[in-house]
């Protein structure tokens, strides 16, 4: 297959995109997290070429993308009454929320799982495609399993070019990294993915206590997407918490190295920057430049942003 590139700017760009989708076809768009990997959601022929494009195991589940608040009726049912004071304050963004899923989504698309993940982005060739097809559409992260999230239109390239309709070029993504995913099933609020909406501003926001439930009572994942191995480049990830032990890192180590940071670091060259935005480019220009290894300097500033944390431990454990 050719994957059609289609530049968001261009006129009729939108509507060419949904018009693939619609035929069940799977096009890639952008949203202010990351890339998604877009089909429609009540089309089980289409979600299943999302699975087959990524290489995603079946037991995980996708987020379901809606233009309109009141659009989360067609694919959930019983909404609790947190659903609308966090959607008040936080979509379009990127926040997701787990609640019933509708009789209407396909099982494929949940895993079947009787839940379903849903979130309204924060970007307006999204908002704009997702209106134009009509339909709510499933978007995972549109990477092969494993590689880190794209951020570019050439990410996505790089991953699925001949292995997709088409993509749909909408720029860089401004956050970076995934989404905030919370569960609000029996009305209580638990955060399955820390990301760019922290704990502090959902507690702040609905004036409860909001805990994290990455492991179930059983040391399972609760996201059932948190088992598998992620956001990790080829190069090896090694943590410092100060910058004396990135110097001593670079002086010890015999092969290509590269330093990310938040500050300069003496004697450690040119430090390439650290941050949630940036963080899955720079790893997928570190394995392109066949860095061996990739120092992160983890200071107290970094440590305490919760999501870019998550995501720097999971690439050090890959
Ligand atoms: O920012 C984002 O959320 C991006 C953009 C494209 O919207 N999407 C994304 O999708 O990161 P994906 O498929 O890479 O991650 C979805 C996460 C996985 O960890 C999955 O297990 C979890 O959401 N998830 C989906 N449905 C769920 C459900 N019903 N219950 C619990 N976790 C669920
Ligand atoms: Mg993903």
């Amino acid at each position: 297959m050719t994957t059609e590139y289609i530049h968001a700017a261009v006129p009729g760009a939108v509507e060419r995109a949904a018009a693939l989708l619609q035929r069940g076809e799977v096009v890639a768009f952008p949203t202010e997290t990351v890339y998604g990997l877009g089909a429609t959601v009540f089309n089980s022929i289409a979600v299943r070429k999302v699975f087959d494009a990524k290489g995603r195991p079946a037991d995980n589940p996708l987020i379901v993308h809606i233009a309109a608040v009141e659009d989360i009726h067609r694919v959930a049912v019983r909404i609790p009454p947190l659903f609308s004071v966090l959607a008040t304050r936080f979509f379009p963004g990127p926040l997701t929320v787990i609640v019933d899923k509708h009789p209407d989504v396909p099982d494929i698309v949940t895993a079947g799982l009787p839940s379903v993940a849903v979130r309204m982005p924060a970007h307006d060739v999204a908002l704009a495609l997702i209106r134009a097809v009509g339909e709510p559409l499933v978007a995972p992260s549109a990477n092969r399993s494993g590689r880190p999230s794209p951020t570019s239109a050439q990410h996505v390239l790089d991953d699925l070019d001949t292995r997709i309709a088409a993509v749909l070029d909408g720029g860089i993504c401004s956050i970076g990294i995934e989404s905030t995913v919370v569960s609000l099933r029996n009305n209580h609020i638990a955060i399955l993915r820390p990301g760019s909406i922290t704990k502090e501003e959902l507690e702040e926001a609905t004036g409860r206590t909001v805990v994290y439930a990455e492991m179930g009572k059983s040391g399972v994942p609760v996201a059932p997407g948190m088992k598998y191995r992620h956001y990790a480049p080829q190069a090896r990830i090694t943590l410092a918490s100060t910058m004396h032990e990135v110097q001593q890192r670079i002086q010890e180590a015999q092969i290509k190295i590269r330093v990310l940071a938040n500050e300069p670091i003496e004697g450690a060259g040119s430090v390439r920057p650290l941050r949630a935005s940036t963080l899955y480019a720079e790893f997928r220009q570190a394995d392109a430049d066949g860095v061996e290894e990739i120092v992160l300097l983890c200071n107290s500033g970094i440590q305490r942003n919760v999501g870019l944390m998550n995501r720097i431990l999971k690439a050090a454990a890959g």
